[in-house]
């Protein structure tokens, strides 16, 4: 019998690993623009980085790890995010002391244990990106509109931004005791039972919850956006007015209080209009708090991420690039011709393949037909004893 793929992980062949280059591609175009380089990191992680960072009490966390004991006992998680272990090496390597400002993106997979769906996977891709080292808001700005930017050049439309502000930890503990005050008053029961936990372990999710019954309830919850400090308020209002300034138009979300505890302040997403229930194809926003929190310098940090096959599906089918040749010979000498010349047209910068076999001319033919190249190069013995090659148009 033979063996399948774990669910909800997908093998990948061209023209989808052709669009996952091309998103790669341009990330690093974009992103290279802005002064951002390229780090790698671990798959694998200590499953206290994700705890302590990510938060105990998320649905990630809780309920979304592969985590298991390596053959020592210890606790080693397949990251769910990238954001932890980019902060991690950040600590790690020391580069705080080399730089006032690191712009730091990452490509890869990621392992969330949740219930596969079109553009939910259990393994799944993002590009990801985090500027650590500065608390301007022109860098909350900038990512933003460095990310728009991406998205614009692959062609992406119907897309939506949409923006909220956290507040920092002098006022959010404000806005999360009117929440709970306000939640204390409305019937339990109407909320779903996740809502009805959150309300004990993390109230601010209640507010994105996407079951009627929830939303109608928070319909006229407190907001966040009212309960920020003098500092967080101006914070945001630059953060706006620099979008503005750049005509960029988004919509201001109370609800969106995102998934991951480490965020303060500056939270946004972006979310496309065409491609299901599974909308979300980035987001962000800003972790003043995290790096220290991992045991490093206090250093603040803003970033995003964007689900790489939530892009593909907004792309669409893409086609396989079409090959220059394709090359059948008919008897053992042009066989050798032939390969020589395949190797010639290569060196050339042409791209093709040749059908080694030794089957009848029908039959190589229908193979040339099926390759989906733009010509097909015949070399039989005459052409062999003449130096020359029969060129077949199999485009038209
Ligand atoms: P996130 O919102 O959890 O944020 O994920 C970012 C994006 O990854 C989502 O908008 C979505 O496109 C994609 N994504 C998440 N889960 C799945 C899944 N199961 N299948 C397919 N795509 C998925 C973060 O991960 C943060 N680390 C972003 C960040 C970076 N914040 C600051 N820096």
């Amino acid at each position: 019998m033979s063996i399948a793929r774990i669910k909800g992980f997908a093998d990948m062949f061209p023209p989808d690993s052709d669009q996952f280059t091309r998103i790669e591609n341009t990330a690093r175009s974009v992103f290279g623009r802005y002064g951002f380089v390229e780090l790698r990191t671990p798959l694998l992680e200590f499953t206290e980085l994700f705890c302590r960072s990510i938060g105990e009490e998320t649905d990630v966390v809780q309920k979304e790890m592969y985590t298991f004991p390596d053959r020592k006992g210890r606790s080693l998680t397949l990251r769910p995010e990238a954001t932890a272990g980019v902060m991690r090496a950040y600590i790690e390597s020391g580069l705080t002391n080399r730089e006032p400002v690191s712009r730091l993106f990452t490509t890869g997979p990621m392992f969330r244990y949740e219930r596969p769906q079109k553009g939910r996977m259990r393994q799944f891709h993002q590009i990801n990106c985090e500027c650590l080292g500065s608390h301007s808001p022109m860098a909350d700005a900038e990512l933003v509109s460095m990310l728009l930017r991406f998205l614009s050049d692959l062609g992406l439309t119907d897309l939506t931004l949409k923006i909220n502000s956290l507040g920092c930890s002098e006022c959010r503990p404000k806005f999360k005791a009117a929440l709970l005050e306000y939640l204390k008053g409305v019937d339990r029961d109407a909320l779903c039972p996740d809502c009805a936990r959150r309300v004990e372990t993390n109230p601010l999710r209640v507010l994105d919850c996407k079951q009627p019954g929830c939303r109608a309830i928070t319909d006229n919850a407190p907001k966040l956006i009212d309960y920020n400090c003098p500092d967080c308020r101006a914070h945001f209002d630059t953060v706006l007015h620099l979008l503005d300034g750049q005509g960029l138009a988004y919509e201001l979300d109370h609800r969106l209080v995102r998934g991951l505890d480490y965020y303060c302040r500056t939270t946004f997403e972006v979310v496309s209009g065409s491609i299901g229930a599974q909308a979300a194809v980035a987001g962000g926003g800003r972790y003043d708090g995290l790096v220290k929190s991992l045991g490093g310098p206090d250093v603040p940090g803003v970033g995003f991420a964007c689900g790489m096959e939530r892009l593909a599906l907004m792309m669409g089918e893409g086609n396989a690039a079409a090959s220059d040749f394709y090359l059948v010979a008919m008897d053992a000498q042009s066989r050798t011709q032939g390969w020589l010349l395949a190797q010639n047209l290569r060196d050339a910068g042409l791209t093709g393949e040749m059908n080694f076999s030794e089957g009848g001319f029908k039959s190589l033919m229908r193979q040339a037909g099926k390759s989906g190249a733009k010509h097909c190069l015949i070399i039989g013995p005459d052409e062999a004893a003449q130096g020359s090659v029969v060129v077949k148009n199999l485009e038209s």
